[in-house]
């Protein structure tokens, strides 16, 4: 096969191929209580897949290390060294592994590309503090407000009541205080165990359950949350914020100011991003892979940002 030119309309229905077998390989593992037997199957086969598209990237955000999963790892290179666009490239073969292994719902396998250079490089940190809303917000909140004023501003952008919107914020003691300030201000709290990528990307299209993401979940899930972001429209903002003893010495090691929160276009340098994401247990943006006598069942949701099209795919693959 050519190399593939990633300016090329066709290029995203390439790619979402990458997440499409990533989802089918893991589809026998749902539900059977083995998060690493499913991320594996997700990680082989995207890596299978990655190489047989012939682009020319290197994984700069690969997904594991927190966990010592099995991962895709920083700094591999996949496919074609000789084309000509060389791509940045995110993957998380199963956003969700604990959903996948208790049979829950939102569990996906996700892809995004940028041009070389152009993703933030989150180094030793793990963890990340974020914010995503809808584009009516974009440079509009001000992460040094506090919980209360920053969510009367994306109510009245976004032409809500406070009482009506709705704030995604994963269920984990660390948020103890942010759910308190929410409801102190008035919102709705909808509380996810896992999978804040999926809850970041309902947050940044307008007219969805979700209004807004609040509060710390994973660093390489918050940098492919900007891809998927930038490349749609939308509001995204992130601060690393180390959790973990370890991390915080690293992270400190590694130069990183924790205070510092940054802007979308600053994790994210260039409009020309790609992203792809297959449903793997049926969740808040699709369906996950369905068996049928003679098929497997998927549904992807393609984005490309230089045209800002986003596109629900429904795919029959033969069994
Ligand atoms: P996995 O796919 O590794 O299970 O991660 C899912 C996830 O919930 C992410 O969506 C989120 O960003 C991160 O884990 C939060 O990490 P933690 O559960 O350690 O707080």
């Amino acid at each position: 096969m050519d190399s593939v030119d990633t300016h090329d309309l066709i290029f995203p229905y390439l790619l979402r191929k990458v997440t499409e077998k990533a989802a089918l390989a893991s589809y026998d593992w749902i539900g059977r209580g083995d998060k690493e037997g499913g991320d594996k199957a997700a990680v082989d086969a995207m890596r299978v897949s990655l190489n047989e598209l012939k682009l020319n990237g290197t994984v700069v955000i690969g997904e594991g290390e927190k966990d010592e999963a099995p991962q895709l790892y920083n700094g591999e290179v996949f496919g074609d060294k000789n084309a000509a666009d060389h791509l940045d490239i995110a993957v998380d073969p199963v956003e969700g592994t604990t959903y996948l292994a208790g049979g829950q719902t939102n569990a996906m396998a996700v892809i995004a590309t940028a041009p070389k250079g152009t993703m933030l490089d989150p180094g030793p940190a793990f963890y990340m503090e974020k914010f995503a809303a809808p584009a009516e917000t974009r440079g509009k909140i001000d992460m040094n407000w506090s919980t209360e004023k920053k969510l009367e501003t994306v109510a009245s952008l976004i032409e809500k009541d406070l009482k009506d919107l709705t704030v995604f914020v994963l269920d984990k003691p660390r948020h103890r205080g942010l759910v308190e300030e929410i409801h102190q201000a008035g919102a709705r709290v909808t509380l996810y165990p896992a999978g804040d990528v999926a809850g970041a990307i309902m947050a940044a299209i307008p007219d969805t359950e979700v209004d807004v993401l609040m509060g710390t979940g994973g660093t390489p899930e918050g940098i492919i949350s900007a891809c998927a972001i930038r490349a749609m429209g939308g509001e995204f903002q992130g601060r690393i914020n180390p959790q973990l003893a370890t991390e915080i010495v690293s992270v400190r090691n590694a130069g990183f100011d924790t205070e510092r929160w940054y802007e979308r276009d600053e994790l994210i340098g260039s409009d020309d991003v790609h992203f792809c994401a297959t449903g793997i247990t049926s969740g808040l943006l699709f369906s996950g892979v369905k068996l049928t006598k003679h098929h497997f069942k998927t549904e992807t949701l393609i984005v490309t940002g230089a045209s800002k099209e986003q596109v629900s795919l429904t795919n029959w693959h033969n069994r």
